[in-house]
């Protein structure tokens, strides 16, 4: 079975795109066979990496072809990483979503059902509440949040990607499902005295009396940095830029495996 990891944050421009095309293609060099999946109407993800075998169609089929097959839908990057591109401009699913009675749950299925040959599969969203968002944290079985500690990134981490996921869970506990565990992740941190204390009080909250969705934040933070702009200038995933630095918070690669062994995706490299 594959691992579905849902990139979500209910604010834009906190990293989603981001964590979503540099964690793939680092799991992908760590040998294992991750497909990545824009469900942003905004085909960030989709313009991120090189493209090297495009498939005649992308997120729009997936959702709403019932017959549809990982042939039609998958582009290949690399050997170990596929994509499946956003051909949403029009905004055409979020009102296919609200109006198919499973069309916050299809998703979910599908990729249980035809894409589980992959380990890991990645889905990058939109930074708002909508239907598409909805059935990629139904679909996942972890869902990362990046958290800007600032003051309106943290205030919108506390409140309302809690109070989504909140709303989500009682939905599927209807359905009989369970959402996954959410992991904040705190990016762009700056060694100032204003972010260092806007990720103090996140870190300060109980989340266990907040969310009904278990919810951790986990230890190992993303500083602003160069190298993550440059790897998306240079089309080239940031851990492969910066295995070593000098900075106190450690290089991209060291990032991206702290991180990923420290939920869960792999033990050791
Ligand atoms: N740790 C970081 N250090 C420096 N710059 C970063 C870092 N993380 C992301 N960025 C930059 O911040 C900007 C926004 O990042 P990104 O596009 O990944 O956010 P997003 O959450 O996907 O935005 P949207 O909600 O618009 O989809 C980009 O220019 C990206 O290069
Ligand atoms: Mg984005």
């Amino acid at each position: 079975m594959s691992k579905v990891i849902s990139i979500v944050s209910t604010k834009g421009g906190v990293g989603k795109t981001t964590l979503s095309a540099n964690l793939g293609a680092f799991l992908a060099d760590q040998g294992y066979k991750t497909l990545l999946i824009d469900a942003d109407v905004q085909p960030s993800l989709s313009q991120w990496h090189l493209i090297t075998n495009k498939a005649e169609h992308g997120l729009r089929y997936l959702f709403t072809d019932p017959t549809v097959t990982p042939e039609d839908v998958v582009s290949a990057i690399e050997p170990n990483l596929d994509i499946i591109i956003s051909d949403d401009q029009r905004d055409e699913l979020r009102k296919w979503a609200q109006e198919t009675p499973d069309g916050r749950f299809r998703l979910r299925r599908l990729l249980q059902d035809r894409f589980n040959h992959y380990d890991f599969i990645i889905i990058d969203t939109q930074g708002a509440v909508g239907p598409l968002q909805e059935a990629s944290i139904i679909a996942s079985d972890i869902i990362l949040s990046p958290v800007v500690p600032d003051k309106l990134s943290a205030s919108e981490f506390i409140h309302n990607t809690i109070s989504m996921l909140n709303r989500l869970h009682e939905s599927a506990t209807w359905m009989g499902m369970e959402i996954g565990t959410m992991h904040g992740v705190l990016n762009m941190v700056e060694n100032t005295s204003d972010s260092s204390a806007y990720a103090d009080q996140v870190r300060a909250v109980d989340f266990s009396h907040l969310c009904h969705v278990p919810v951790n934040l986990v230890d190992v933070t993303i500083s602003r940095a160069v190298v993550w702009k440059d790897a998306a200038s240079s089309r080239t995933p940031a851990h492969r830029l910066e295995s070593s630095t000098r900075r106190k918070s450690g290089s991209a690669l060291e990032i991206m495996t702290r991180l990923s062994k420290e939920i869960g995706l792999i033990e050791e490299v």
